[in-house]
């Protein structure tokens, strides 16, 4: 299996899945908070239109993990209620 790296930890992924599939395969449901009220958020349309799914990839802010094909190497970093969007 396939590994790519969540948080600085190793996560494995089946190939044609996205970073989002990924996560949620691996029990993860939610990955970040909103601002306010820190509302938990992780796959909502899972169709890159509410943007609930947002992290990080490679240093890039603001990716949306339901669009991102998950590959053997991303750094992925889960958006936290600081540097989350609404
Ligand atoms: S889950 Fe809606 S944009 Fe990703």
């Amino acid at each position: 299996m396939s590994r790519f790296s969540v948080d600085g930890e190793p996560l494995g992924f089946v190939e044609g899945q996205t970073v989002a599939a990924a996560l949620v395969a691996a029990g993860r449901v939610a990955w970040r908070t909103t601002r306010v009220g820190r509302r938990p958020r992780g796959v909502f349309c899972g169709i890159g239109v509410c943007f609930d799914c947002l992290v990080t990839v490679d240093g890039v802010g603001g990716q949306r993990a339901c669009l991102i094909p998950a590959r053997a190497g991303l750094t992925v970093t889960t958006r936290t209620q600081e540097d989350g969007d609404e």
